[in-house]
Order: structure tokens, then C-alpha cells, then sequence
């Protein structure tokens, strides 16, 4: 018997900061600040990524890209990786993700790409507690949402490894 489901996801869209809490438009200041350090010769898609533990601490991170080109790694994950060895312990709160691309202005927000999701994802699951994704553009367009399930609805753990 065949059922139609559906599942709805929530988030929020700005078009500038002005309704932004201050925790946020400092993580999205620090995520485009970091995106300065990229190492992207090949993309050339510069992209930040910053952090908010629950001790305050803001640890940010950027793109590293490789000759090899499955060497290189995300700004998210470069971030979430730090974290777990350098802050374990903590909670992560929220997320932020800023794309600056050099050869052209990027109007939208950055999403972070599917392997990444499934990153926060996990880190979700064994912090026990969501994290705010926030991502956004140079140009002040901002999508926020509550946690990994709303943008990596059916998401793959290890729960469904082991049994
Ligand atoms: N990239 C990120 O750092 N985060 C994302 O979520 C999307 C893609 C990087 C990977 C690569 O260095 C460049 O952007 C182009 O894909």
C-alpha cells in the first residue's frame, strides 16, 4: 500500500541583519573573516565557516582545497573537526557559513553541501542537542535553521549501521 507523506521543514529568511541577534551577526562577521584564509586556487570560491561553543568560544575555519582534488576539505567540516579535538566537551550552538566567491558576487546565502550536513548531523547526535545553521551571503541575505534535520531530512547514522 503506497502512502504520500509529507514533510515540512521550517526556517527563517532575511534580507539584511536588522532582526539578526548579536550572537549572530558576530558568528557571520567571524565565518566572512575567516573565508579570507581559504586555500582555493582551483574553485577560487572562498568560503568561512565560525562556531559558537556554549562557553562563548568562537572557533572559525575556511576551505582548504588540494591538487588532488578529493584531498581538499570544507570550511564546516574544517571547523567541526577542530572542535572535536580542541574543545571536546563543549556544545556547539550555532553554525555559520559565508561563501565569498572571487570571480563573481554570490547573492544567496551558502548551504553547506551534503557531506558537510551529514557532519553537523552527527555532531548533533552525539553532542545530544541542535545546532542553529546559519547561512549566509555578503550581501546580507540570511536562511537560519534550527538544526541539520531541516536541510538533510533523511539523514544516514549509526544506528541504521548497527544493529
Ligand atoms: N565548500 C565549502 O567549504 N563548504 C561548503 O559547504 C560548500 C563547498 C568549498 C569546497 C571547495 O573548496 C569549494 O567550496 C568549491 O566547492
Amino acid at each position: 500500500m503506497k502512502q504520500q507523506v509529507t514533510k515540512s521543514i521550517s526556517y527563517e529568511f532575511h534580507d539584511d541583519f536588522a532582526d539578526l541577534s548579536v550572537e549572530q551577526v558576530n558568528l557571520i562577521n567571524a565565518a566572512e573573516e575567516a573565508s579570507s584564509l581559504a586555500y582555493a586556487p582551483y574553485s577560487d570560491f572562498y568560503v568561512g565557516c565560525a562556531v559558537l561553543l556554549n562557553d562563548g568560544t568562537v572557533v572559525t575555519a575556511s576551505n582548504k582545497e588540494n591538487a588532488s582534488f578529493p584531498a581538499g576539505i570544507c570550511a564546516e567540516r574544517n571547523a567541526l573537526n577542530f572542535v572535536s579535538d580542541h574543545h571536546s566537551g563543549k556544545l556547539i550552538l550555532k553554525l555559520a557559513v559565508v561563501a565569498k566567491p572571487n570571480r563573481f558576487q554570490m547573492d544567496e546565502p551558502a548551504a553547506p553541501c551534503g557531506i558537510c550536513r551529514q557532519v553537523i548531523c552527527e555532531t548533533e547526535k552525539l553532542q545530544d542537542s541542535n545546532i542553529e545553521i546559519i547561512m549566509a551571503s555578503v550581501s546580507g541575505k540570511v536562511l537560519i535553521v534550527n538544526d541539520s534535520e531541516s536541510i538533510l531530512p533523511f539523514h544516514f547514522y549509526l544506528s541504521q549501521l548497527k544493529k
